[in-house]
């Protein structure tokens, strides 16, 4: 039996992997300049903390957790998402005291979903929580956050943005009842799926991707219609604000996201170029969190985005910024060798990329080189090593030069980028 990565699992590496830290760095980069500050959370929490978080009637508590007692009696549960772990730990180590808390967060989740292309049951996440601001202004903030890094990436005109409300606890309740009447008088046309959201979680049914669902959907009553004064004027601020910062954005009165704690703003980011996994970003407000979870009544608004759904729109779109070329280093003869070991070694402290090949003449050394992609090869044997020089030569044009060894720092420059 060959072993084989379990499966909605696999190893990352390569341009993939080179993909995801582009990602992941930027990320970061502007979280930081947005005042946000890294928290790393554990891998795995009580299930508690998500079953109340994002509530059992979703998909993702109900069917998707990895969920298992440790060898001590305890129910733990691999983290399917951010927001929860995060919120925890706002609560457990005392944030509470100095609100607003930034929090941003990059790491593993996982989910037993059916693997299929942009889904998988090991996946990452970047993410952000604002916690402690209701002003709409935090909306706003986090919205043009998530904006700027997905064109930091160059990937602005690969997505939009999809917004939505879900109101405040009563304008949702109200809404909520108007869809389970609305559903019910379709009980017969509904999926069995949808059927069983009806009572639980009928929201839900309003994203639900199966054709005879989709239909009834489209007669449902919309949110809007039953927005109370305060969450109309709370989702129109937040469209003034996009609109001001000159973030465009659609309203989709039916955008609901799979995750039960969120009230007021809900927003998606979707790209056409990645077949029918396409969110990747999606986030909300979820002013009811971190009391659910036993802290007190705090606002909080965040997103999480798929990294591996990025990594690959990268480089599906060419966007991936090209992997930096090395320099080749070429001994010509065994006294060659630890010279111009002494010489890589030099080079690398100045911020050089050098690469050898470990046996072979020249010939093969430098068909090596044009394989790992050099840009340049230092070429030296002992009778120039004797004189204080080498030969560079650019594996471009073809062009060589003899540069005096204390010369090559200056000299190679031009390859060192960034
Ligand atoms: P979510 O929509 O469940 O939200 O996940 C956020 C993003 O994670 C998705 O838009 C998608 O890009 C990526 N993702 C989710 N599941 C998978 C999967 N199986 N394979 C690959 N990528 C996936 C949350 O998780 C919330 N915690 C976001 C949030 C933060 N809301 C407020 N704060």
């Amino acid at each position: 039996m060959t072993i084989q990565p379990a499966r909605g699992t696999r190893d990352i590496y390569g341009e993939e992997l080179r993909a995801f830290s582009f990602v992941e760095r930027t990320a970061k980069e502007l979280a930081e300049r947005y005042g946000y500050g890294e928290i790393r959370t554990p891998v795995f929490e009580f299930t508690e903390v998500f079953s109340r978080g994002i509530g059992e009637a979703t998909d993702v508590v109900s069917k998707e957790m990895y969920t298992f007692t440790d060898r001590g009696g305890e129910s733990l549960t691999l983290r399917p998402e951010g927001t929860s772990g995060a919120v925890r730990a706002f609560i457990s180590e005392g944030m509470e005291q100095n609100q607003p808390v930034k929090l941003f967060y990059s790491g593993s989740m996982f989910r037993y979903e059916r693997p299929q292309k942009g889904r998988y049951r090991q996946f990452n996440q970047i993410g952000v929580e604002l916690l402690g601001a209701s002003s709409p202004q935090a909306d706003i903030e986090v919205l043009s956050l998530a904006w700027e890094f997905l064109k930091a990436l160059g990937l602005k005109d690969f997505i939009r943005l999809e917004l939505n409300t879900l109101g405040d606890l009563e304008s949702r309740a109200t809404y909520r009842e108007a869809l389970v009447s609305y559903f019910s008088a379709h009980k017969d046309e509904l999926s069995e799926d949808s059927l069983n959201r009806l009572d639980k979680n009928p929201l839900r049914i309003l994203d639900s991707k199966d054709e005879r669902d989709k239909k009834i959907v489209e007669g449902a009553p919309e949110m809007t219609a039953y927005l109370n004064e305060e969450s109309r004027e709370f989702f129109e601020t937040v469209q003034e604000g996009l609109k001001a910062l000159d973030i465009p954005y659609t309203v989709n009165p039916r955008l609901v996201r799979g995750l039960d704690y969120y009230r007021h703003t809900v927003f998606e980011f979707i790209t056409e170029s990645l077949g029918t996994q396409g969110t990747v970003l999606g986030g909300g407000r979820y002013d009811g969190l971190v009391q659910e979870l036993g802290g007190s009544q705090t606002p909080g608004i965040g997103f999480g985005s798929g990294v591996d759904r990025l990594a690959m729109l990268l480089v599906e779109t060419n966007r991936l910024p090209s992997a930096p070329r090395p320099i080749a280093v070429v001994p010509v003869g065994d006294d060659a060798v630890f010279p111009v070991m002494k010489i890589a070694q030099d080079l690398r402290r100045n911020g050089c990329i050098i690469d050898m090949t470990y046996s072979g003449n020249m010939g093969k050394r430098l068909k090596k080189a044009n394989k790992i992609n050099a840009c340049a090869a230092i070429i030296a044997g002992s009778d120039e090593l004797a004189k204080g020089s080498v030969s560079v030569r650019d594996l471009d044009s073809g062009e060589q030069a003899e540069v005096l060894i204390e010369n090559l720092p200056e000299y190679l420059s031009k390859y060192v980028r960034g």
